[in-house]
């Protein structure tokens, strides 16, 4: 894995889960890591997780959907540290949901917190990182763009996040910049990821449950391809599975949905439907969020 001694790198979503896991794995290859989420007390643990090891790291709280609060950020990052080495894209997060269970406000919030966060950071750190001609821009996405469920809002973030990545590839094809898409099956032991967004771990098909990553795992393949150069990291049944989406369609479907858990494990989907809708959320982060340990793990999978 490459030495990262010397390099800067910035990481939304610093404070928890796959974020957090990139902030450590980065500094402990060398790098100063800068964090960004909107609860500063999480960040503040994740620096002093870091300069307890020896590392060098800051946070900066700021809800990252907010464009004046980026241009500070970006203001202060050029100011103190200049143009950034590595810029990690994984704030936000979104619940799976139906159709008729999204709010219009709540799809919003998913679509910011998740494709528009990034674009705003990307957008507004980018200038000094392609004046020096040199950087590495990983973006988080999910394998959910992939794969069936309910989640009409953050499938579509997770495309968004693609489409970005793709287009940035093809924007930067003639600079010393590259872009890394990353696309994380679920990541076991449950990250925090579905403390934010709760109902998630019952929604996801069985058989996916057998395909995970940790996140340490995750760290790794991702500090691995920025070793060697590559541009795309994905769980190899999503990579089977792209291609023969066109193909199966309707198979592909069909499989999918016999894979939802039965009555017995919590269905049918009319009572998720019933129950998410209870729980219509804007996006804010709450104030006190339940600890991981109260998911427990899925069962039965
Ligand atoms: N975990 C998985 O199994 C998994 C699998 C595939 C893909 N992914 C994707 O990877 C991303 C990260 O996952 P994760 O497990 O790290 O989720 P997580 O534990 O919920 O962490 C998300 C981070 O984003 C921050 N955030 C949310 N909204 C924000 C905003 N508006 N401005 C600034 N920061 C914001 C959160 O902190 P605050 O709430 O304090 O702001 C938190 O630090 C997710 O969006 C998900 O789509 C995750």
């Amino acid at each position: 894995m490459a030495d990262l001694t010397g390099q800067l790198a910035f990481v939304t979503g610093g404070g928890h889960g796959l974020g957090r896991a990139m902030a450590i794995g980065l500094a402990r290859q060398g790098a100063e890591v800068l964090v960004a989420s909107r609860r500063p007390g999480p960040l503040l643990e994740v620096v002093q997780e870091i300069e307890a090891a020896g590392g060098r790291a800051a946070a900066f709280p700021a809800d990252l959907t907010d464009l004046e609060a980026v241009r500070e950020i970006s203001r202060q990052i050029t100011e103190r540290y200049g143009a950034l080495d590595i810029l990690v894209l994984s704030a936000g997060g979104g619940r799976f949901l139906s159709i008729e269970e999204t709010s219009p406000e709540e799809a919003a919030a998913i679509m910011a917190s998740r494709y528009l966060s990034a674009f705003y950071v990307i957008r507004l750190l980018i200038g000094p990182m392609l004046k020096r001609n040199r950087g590495r821009i990983v973006i988080i996405g999910s394998s959910f763009a992939w794969l069936h469920s309910f989640n009409v809002a953050y499938k579509a973030a997770a495309h968004a996040l693609f489409g970005l990545a793709q287009s940035l590839e093809t924007d930067l094809y003639d600079t010393n910049l590259q872009v890394l898409y990353v696309e994380p099956p679920p990541i076991r032991p449950l990250t925090t990821f579905f403390v934010h967004n709760p109902g998630t771990a019952q929604r996801l098909p069985a058989f996916y449950w057998r395909f995970t990553w940790t996140a340490d795992q995750l760290v790794a393949r991702v500090l691995a391809a920025m070793a060697s150069g590559r541009s795309y990291v994905s769980h190899p049944l999503v990579r089977l599975l792209r291609p023969l989406y066109p193909l199966m369609a309707g198979p592909l479907l069909w499989f999918s949905r016999r894979q939802f858990p039965s009555p017995a494990d919590g269905g049918p989907i009319s009572g998720w439907r019933q129950s998410a809708a209870e729980t219509a959320s804007d996006g804010a982060p709450a104030e006190a969020e339940p600890a991981l340990s109260s998911l427990g793990e899925p069962s039965g999978r």
